[in-house]
């Protein structure tokens, strides 16, 4: 399983970044995704939207992705990680979590047993 992100200010980025240096995963940005299983990690942008760059992927690459991880905020209520849910009813991925931010230790720990659920 490879650890692909998309993120604008970090915080996705550095989700991805822990997951992988707890379980010896690459974590990558969209660009540099060369096939293979993923989990995609993303945030929400605008009014509860999934990132223009994220859609392209997505466009391509859906049927590799086994999962999405939607980071966001609580500021935003209603849409708070609106992304993930967006992807996961366009695009039939299991919704894996919805983070704030950069997400928490628990957080960490729930994404964590679901790749190793994977396996
Ligand atoms: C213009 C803008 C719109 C945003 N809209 C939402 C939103 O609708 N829902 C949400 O949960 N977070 C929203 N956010 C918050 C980001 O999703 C959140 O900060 C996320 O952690 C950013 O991830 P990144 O640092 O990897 O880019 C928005 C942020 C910006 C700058």
């Amino acid at each position: 399983m490879i650890l692909l992100y998309d993120s604008l200010t970090g915080n996705t980025r550095r989700f991805a970044e822990q997951l992988a240096a707890r379980l010896g995963l690459p974590a990558e940005p969209l660009a540099a995704y060369a096939g293979g299983d993923a989990l995609l990690l993303t945030y929400t942008f605008g009014r509860g939207e999934v990132p223009a760059s994220t859609r392209q992927f997505l466009a391509q690459f859906a049927p590799q992705v086994r999962g999405v991880v939607a980071s966001g905020s609580y500021h935003w209520g209603q849409n708070f990680g609106r992304a993930g849910r967006v992807i996961a009813a366009e695009w039939g991925i299991p919704l894996v979590a919805i983070i704030n931010k950069s997400g928490s230790q628990a957080d960490l720990e729930r994404v964590q047993q679901w790749i190793v659920g994977q396996n």
